[in-house]
């Protein structure tokens, strides 16, 4: 069993510890030994929150910016202070290799520090009335009670991501972390109480139950706002049913991420930014590419340069030092990139190295396939997996049809040089996120989300506090 002072075996609520008589336990994706014992709260726990955050919302709403980013900037400092125990943590449970896991403790802190500053930054407007006997003035609220849903792939930024918003607009906040994953939240939540931050306004939910809990955090008349990252299919259902309350709903969904590679692109640069973009978590990112495209002319000499470069990342225990692959988090999830696989391979796609791993039953070799076609299964489904699929593409108009022909519009990426093709296929094409000769984009500063079945709503950047707040209109007549 796990041992760490930053270990906690229960739901946090009201500042409180919550054990129950039962029982689920979290186990290691690595070699499925048990990590925790993990008490399994329902709906009464669910309900308890809400109402902890209902009282909590009257103080923290009252507090002035400044109070509210003192008491998040300590919980920043903690978190790094933390950083390598929460990154052991984090891989332990997600699997993820560990420098990845370092590199998620420092980007979920970077959004508590990011809203904590720019909480401060909250304005308003005064705008010019129709008559004279009027003023027109504006100003922003806290929306309420904030509840979330999060996943596993990111156990700690994910929430750290909408915490950290919604309790710099001076909202408190439920969530309710994937099971898979708890321990990272319950972790943030002993650090919130050692940074002071007061009872009430950030709580954990733990529980197997995901449909109960997921009702009361959907249709509780207390909650102003709901907001989920996870997947297109399960994002709609809650959509429906926060459509109870009309809640304000903010949903970052799943991705079918095109990774276009013109004829003008730097080839080794773009090698590079495939192999960042794909294999991260191996492959288990809502932004991860899910399609290679690349120009005919220069299709050879990237394939070779890209396989070369799969063929030399590690795949093992996300603890060992060199790896760069850790295991995927279930055999479900292997499953179904084996399914996906295995209906391309069918429908005429080549398989050119990876495949099936010998490591165990939750690894998947990072695997590369070609002569691939955008309406294969393996194209059109979110492979949430190793595996990259190439297509091959002739002029530039056919790369943003077949980039645009998806219900998904997360991100994006493109490699070329000419800077009339860079702004015309920027604008082109239908994605909330574009990395432009970059792999890598996501970071505090920049409004994460999507278009399409993606979702709605941004998270980070100074966008991501209007999720969080209601603007409000004042009329002065009289006057
Ligand atoms: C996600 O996969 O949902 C988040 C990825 C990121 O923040 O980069």
């Amino acid at each position: 069993m796990y041992q760490s002072d930053l270990f906690k075996n229960g739901s946090f609520i009201n500042g409180q510890w919550l054990t129950s008589s039962k029982y689920f336990s979290v186990t290691n994706p690595f070699d499925n030994s048990v990590l925790a014992n993990i008490s399994n709260a329902g709906v009464n726990e669910a309900e308890q929150a809400v109402s902890a955050a209902k009282i909590a919302l009257m103080v923290w709403s009252k507090k002035t910016a400044n109070e509210r980013a003192l008491l998040m900037r300590r919980w920043f400092d903690l978190i790094i202070k933390n950083q390598n125990k929460l990154a052991e943590l984090l891989t332990l449970e997600q699997g993820k290799p560990l420098a990845e896991a370092q590199g998620e403790i420092s980007y979920g802190a970077s959004f508590i520090e990011w809203f904590a500053e720019e909480g401060k930054r909250i304005y308003g407007d005064t705008i010019q009335a129709p008559s004279n006997d009027k003023r027109v003035i504006v100003i922003k609220q806290p929306v309420g009670v904030v509840a979330a849903i999060t996943p596993w792939n990111f156990p700690n930024a994910m929430i750290a991501r909408k915490a950290a918003a919604a309790l710099a607009a001076g909202c408190t906040f439920i969530v309710r972390p994937s099971t898979l994953t708890p321990l990272s939240a319950l972790a943030l939540a002993e650090l919130s109480k050692q940074a002071g931050i007061p009872d009430g306004v950030f709580n954990v939910v733990v529980g197997t139950d995901s449909r109960s809990i997921g009702e009361v955090l959907t249709t509780h008349p207390d909650i102003a706002k709901f907001t989920f990252t996870g997947s297109t299919k399960v994002g709609k259902t809650l959509i429906k049913q926060c459509a109870s309350t009309v809640k304000k709903v903010s949903m970052e969904l799943g991705g079918n991420a095109p990774f276009i590679v013109f004829d003008d692109a730097d080839i080794n640069a773009a090698v590079q930014g495939a192999i960042d973009s794909k294999y991260r978590n191996a492959g288990q990112t809502c932004v991860c590419t899910n399609r290679i495209l690349v120009q005919e002319s220069v299709l050879a000499e990237f394939t070779e340069k890209f396989v070369r470069a799969v063929e030399a990342l590690t795949v093992g225990n996300g603890l060992d030092g060199d790896v760069n692959v850790g295991p995927m988090i279930s055999t479900s999830a292997i499953d179904g990139v084996k399914q996906l696989v295995a209906l391309s391979l069918t429908a005429g796609a080549q398989m050119l190295t990876g495949g099936e791993s010998q490591q165990g039953s939750y690894f998947y070799l990072p695997t590369v396939l070609t002569d691939v076609t955008n309406d294969m299964a393996i194209a059109t489904n979110e492979i949430f997996g190793p595996v990259a699929p190439i297509i091959s593409f002739k002029t530039e108009q056919e790369a943003l049809e077949m980039a645009n022909d998806t219900e998904y519009g997360l991100a994006a990426y493109f490699y070329a040089r000419d800077i009339g093709r860079v702004w015309r296929v920027s604008e082109a094409l239908e994605f909330g996120m574009i990395g432009i000769n970059e792999g890598i984009i996501s970071n505090a500063v920049a409004p994460f989300g999507g278009m399409k079945q993606s979702g709605n709503g941004r998270e980070g950047s100074k966008y991501g506090l209007d999720d969080y707040m209601e603007i409000k209109y004042l009329c002065m007549g009289g006057i």
